[in-house]
């Protein structure tokens, strides 16, 4: 098929897309071409309360149905995986994005290379435009433990004071800092199948937060004692058993997010309140699919998508004793609302560095 459009070069693309900045706000936002942001760039611009109030938004935003649509494709690679997300949010602007996330587990040990890695490509969801792209570690980290907060809120019990994580690695850190932050925490469990790994954890954030984090081998009897407890491994086996989670309890269970990772016994899953946070993405990747796959529930049985539990479309937790569950695969939502936020913020501060692809 051949195109009536004018052909223009690539250069005159970029000067025609200049000239029409001078009289267009969506223009403006193009400005002199890509947005490049470095990890260090993301964490001196943004706060951690700036990723929850934006991911709680985007959930938000979602439940009333004014997200665009969302996509998630998980493929395998050689020693590893590759996690593709995309979707869109109507903010101030209409924006797009999609972020592509190596898991490579062996890459720290081996290589002294982030486990998960890759980028986040912000467009402006009108003309396509790519706003910005940017390092993906460090929004992957934020905007976790972000919903894990937020689900929290809505979860949780208030005065929860005792907190399990399950996985000492990068998102074990986050996930204290932002329970610590929202929860009156006085005390932490560090669960982990390496040694040397939950040791160092305890030690480190038990200096930094100024808590006491007491290593655990034995996560029975930790979880005796749990308010709330994240699980953030690459397990491939559930490892936290129904029997031995207590009345009360709020389980975030952030680390499923591909077909072959579980760490929640399918009968806990079944048989609590369950909130999602894309029921689709769940059902494709999440621990849900595990439960459904065995038989113990359908998608009938899950209680809310996060987003109708924050509009109040659906109850959050309403009883002292009930058990909560939260199913993270994590979404565009929280990548797009947080990159959103680092690009505004970076434009506003001249960080980064510009780049034009249709130079
Ligand atoms: N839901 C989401 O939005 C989301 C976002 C980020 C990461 N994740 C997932 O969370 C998991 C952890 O990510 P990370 O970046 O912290 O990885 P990481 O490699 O930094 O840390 C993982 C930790 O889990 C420990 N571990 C592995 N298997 C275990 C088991 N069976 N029991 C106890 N501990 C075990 C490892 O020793 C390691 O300390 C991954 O599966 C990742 O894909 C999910």
């Amino acid at each position: 098929v051949q195109s009536t459009a004018p052909r223009v070069e690539s250069g005159k693309v970029s000067r025609r897309l200049r000239r029409c900045a001078r009289s267009n706000v969506r223009m403006l936002m193009i400005g002199d071409g890509t947005l490049l942001l470095s990890r260090s760039h993301i964490s001196s611009l943004v706060t951690f309360k700036e990723y929850y109030d934006a991911v709680e938004a985007a959930f938000r935003s979602h439940g009333e149905g004014n997200s665009l649509s969302q996509g998630l494709l998980h493929l395998d690679s050689e020693g590893g995986e590759f996690h593709i997300k995309a979707g869109g949010l109507r903010l101030e602007h209409i924006y797009f994005g999609f972020k592509t996330n190596g898991g490579f587990y062996q890459n720290t040990r081996t290589y002294n290379l982030p486990n998960i890695i890759g980028t986040v490509a912000l467009c402006d969801g009108v003309t396509g435009f790519p706003l910005a792209v940017m390092e993906s570690g460090e929004i992957t980290r934020q905007r976790t433990a972000a919903a894990a907060a937020v689900a929290a809120k809505y979860l949780a019990r208030p005065d929860s004071k005792a907190l399990t994580i399950c996985g000492c690695g990068i998102q074990g850190r986050t996930q204290v800092k932002a329970m610590v932050a929202s929860f009156p925490i006085s005390r932490v469990f560090a669960f982990d199948v390496n040694d040397a790994q939950r040791l160092r954890f305890s030690e480190e954030v038990s200096r930094d937060l100024g808590i006491e984090v007491e290593p655990v081998e034995d996560l029975k009897r930790a979880l005796a004692e749990t308010d709330i407890c994240v699980t953030c491994t690459p397990a491939h086996h559930y490892y936290v058993e129904a029997a031995h989670v207590r009345a009360g309890t709020f389980i975030a269970a952030m680390g499923a997010d591909s077909p072959d990772k579980q760490e929640i016994d399918p009968v806990l899953l079944s048989s609590q309140k369950l909130v999602v946070d894309i029921l689709e993405q769940c059902e494709q990747v999440g621990e849900l699919h595990h439960a459904i796959a065995q038989g113990h529930m359908t998608r009938n049985d899950v209680h809310a998508d996060l987003g109708q539990v924050v509009t109040g479309q659906k109850v959050g937790r309403t009883s002292a004793n009930e058990i909560t569950i939260f199913d993270a695969t994590g979404t565009a939502l929280q990548d797009v609302a947080a990159a959103a936020v680092v690009y505004k913020k970076a434009v506003a501060r001249g960080a980064g560095t510009r780049f034009d692809f249709l130079s």
